[in-house]
């Protein structure tokens, strides 16, 4: 936290509540640079609260707030601005008063995301994320939960276990969270009975046990009354454990347990600190390194040894999981943005193929088969996402069947990569495990996801290094290949412009093939109907098989619908560039229509056939085709001969 914010932060009440001797700001004003190194030298735990308002979550909050005495200064004079309106001006910032301003915030939608809240005691900085409980908000739980090494599940001693407290922990564990503290609240409402305590707790267990949570702490508290918060409650002697802040200031970090792990870091950049070497920056995910270590790049399977740990203060005898650092190696070696560096007697796993849990986060549902970029650390990738193996209810924790994921649910999942990527399994490291999905056109974020395990069906199918290059074939046609991509409606006149076209360059003695939707919808696709995840896998085997032709020198000519923008970038991604020629058959909905060629048009507006694209199933035309055919503007043989001079301008295609 900088300087500054600290000294605002100093900026407290003046009236601290008895009996808590400790005054962190004190020091602020008479020596900051104490307090400032005080602060460093301090471990951070990062919690979330899980509960609604009614279990009392505000009022914990405010509770520990309050007995840390660490209360921004946004909070203060907001606070102020408060006491003012109900004329309490000058009488401090009373308990009441901040709990009546967290609860405000929260009724107005201002933390509606996750609010994170710092504060400090004398052993320990924390932060708390506070996430809304009820279940619409589930990614917003999942976000503030990701970091975070505990969680406070919230529980009204008059109520018990809830449904609610079931989905919370089924969510905390699912992500990874390793501490969890029962605190079991309101006891004041239930006359602190012990025998209250022990049934929520017997029941708690018996639930927690089931879904694999083996062990948590239970505290029971008051947060009204302040009872086993900051210390240990007079009302309650029969209980023996650990106040609320002492639990949250000893409980181990999961920083230090990562330290002892073999050594992973993503390479996050490749730079020159010094002109003559090459040095690998990012941040250690896991584990140590010393000068002299050896390492293994994940996945390029290179190795080489620590030579430096630059920093910005000077080079370091050792640097630890937490650290960012520059690792120079003895050798010149390769090595890309995303690829991990890693001890090379216990190196990472690459895959390409994965089990994982996904959280879907966004409004528009998964759809299986499509691309999606897969953030993992410092990488990104295309991903695609076979239909779930089956979704949980987060409530009843069954396993039910699914074809999508919808906003906040969960479910199981094999995700295929682009080409493997170095990974850990979430349950051994959140950072190196847990992904997020992204939308490619829009750059939202879809899921977030954490990596069970590889799959291992693809480990012993190796890339057969084939002799005769792609080159090699282009060269003996005397031509270079290309993929001249038809999209557009049904009846838009693909077809017929790519027949003339291939005749045309038949004529010139070109060497052509023509893929055409009816006819592969016959053969190679026949099990593929018109739903949106079966156009999707129609259109990605085609680009596959014309891909392949093209590596064979062909000029391929594919006439197909293909509506969706993400396919058909996908397949131009995946060949080199300048080789993928997207032309954009442009016909109105209404002429298409009109011409109804082969009468379906007619049928899909009787109903009497589904999914037909432009009349209930989205047509996405392209954002800059490299050729686009006004089919109102010209006769399909103009169109035809556009295209060839289009081709024939093109460097060597027609030497
Ligand atoms: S795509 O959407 O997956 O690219 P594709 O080009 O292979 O479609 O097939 C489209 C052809 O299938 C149309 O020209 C039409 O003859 C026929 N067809 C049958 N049902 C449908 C439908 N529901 N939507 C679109 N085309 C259909």
């Amino acid at each position: 936290m900088p300087a500054d914010s600290l000294a605002k932060a100093g900026a407290t009440p003046s009236a601290p509540p008895a009996g808590n001797a400790y005054r962190p700001h004190d020091l602020i004003g008479t020596d900051i640079d104490l307090y400032l190194r005080q602060q460093q030298s301090k471990s951070l735990l990062r919690f979330i609260t899980c509960g609604s308002v009614d279990d009392g979550k505000s009022t914990l909050i405010g509770r520990l707030l309050y007995d840390s005495k660490m209360i921004f200064e946004d909070q203060l004079a907001a606070l102020e601005a408060d006491s003012k309106r109900h004329g309490t001006q000058g009488q401090g910032i009373d308990f009441a008063l901040l709990v009546d301003g967290l609860a405000a915030e929260r009724e107005q939608g201002i933390t509606i995301d996750v609010a994170y809240r710092f504060f400090s005691t004398d052993k320990r900085k924390l932060i708390v994320a506070d996430t809304p409980g009820h279940e619409q908000y589930t990614r917003n739980m999942v976000t503030g939960a990701s970091t975070a090494d505990l969680a406070v599940i919230l529980i009204d001693a008059r109520k018990g276990v809830l449904t609610q407290t079931r989905r919370h922990s089924f969510l905390v564990h699912l992500l990874g969270i390793r501490h969890i503290v029962l605190a079991i609240n309101k006891m004041d409402l239930v006359g602190f009975d012990e025998a209250r305590f022990e049934a929520i707790l017997a029941d708690y267990r018996a639930f927690a046990t089931e879904i694999g949570i083996t062990h948590f702490t239970a505290i029971p508290v008051s947060g009204l009354g302040g009872d086993n918060i900051a210390s240990q409650s007079a009302r309650m002697d029969w209980y023996r454990g650990p106040s609320l802040i002492h639990h949250l200031e000893t409980v181990p970090v999961d920083a230090d347990a990562l330290a002892r792990q073999p050594f992973r870091m993503p390479v996050q950049w490749v730079n020159r600190p010094h002109s003559d070497f090459r040095g690998f920056a990012g941040q250690i995910a896991q584990g140590e390194v010393r000068p002299g270590d050896e390492m293994r790049l994940v996945p390029s399977g290179r190795t080489s040894r620590v030579r430096r740990i630059v920093t910005m203060d000077g080079d370091l005898p050792l640097a630890q999981a937490g650290q960012s650092v520059t690792l120079c190696l003895a050798d010149e070696v390769d090595c890309a943005r995303g690829e991990w560096l890693t001890s090379a007697d216990a190196p990472a796993e690459a895959a390409d193929q994965f089990e994982a849990s996904l959280v879907w986060m966004a409004g528009e549902s998964l759809v299986p088969g499509r691309a999606y970029w897969l953030k993992l650390g410092t990488r990104t990738i295309a991903a695609r996402i076979a239909a779930p193996k089956y979704e949980i209810d987060v409530n009843t924790l069954t396993h039910a069947a699914a074809r999508t994921l919808a906003l906040n649910s969960i479910g199981v999942v094999e995700i295929t990569t682009e080409a493997p990527i170095p990974f850990e399994a979430y349950a051994q490291n959140r950072a190196l495990g847990g992904f997020v999905l992204i939308d490619r056109i829009t750059n939202a974020t879809l899921a977030a996801g954490m990596i069970h395990f590889a799959l291992r069906r693809a480990s012993n199918v190796h890339w057969q290094a084939i002799e005769i290059s792609r080159e090699a074939h282009a060269a003996q046609k005397g031509q270079s290949p290309r993929l001249l991509w038809f999209t557009g409606l049904s009846g838009s006149g693909k077809s017929t412009i790519a027949n003339l076209v291939e005749k045309k360059l038949h004529a010139l003695g070109r060497h052509s093939f023509l893929l055409d939707g009816d006819n592969i919808r016959h053969g190679l696709n026949k099990d593929l109907g018109f739903t949106e995840a079966d156009r999707i896998e129609n259109i990605r085997r085609i680009g596959e098989v014309a891909r392949l032709m093209t590596d064979a020198g062909l000029i391929v000519l594919t006439a197909f619908i293909s509506p969706f923008r993400a396919e058909r970038d996908m397949i131009r991604e995946r060949m080199p560039a300048g080789e993928f020629v997207e032309i954009f058959v442009d016909t109105p909905l209404e002429v298409a229509e009109s011409r109804d060629v082969k009468g379906l048009y007619k049928k899909a507006r009787a109903g009497a056939l589904r999914n037909f694209t432009g009349i209930d199933s989205p047509y996405e035309p392209p954002l800059c085709p490299e050729i686009r055919i006004d089919t109102m503007a010209m006769t399909p043989e103009t169109a035809a001969q556009i295209i060839v001079d289009y081709l024939a301008a093109g460097q060597s295609l027609f030497e």
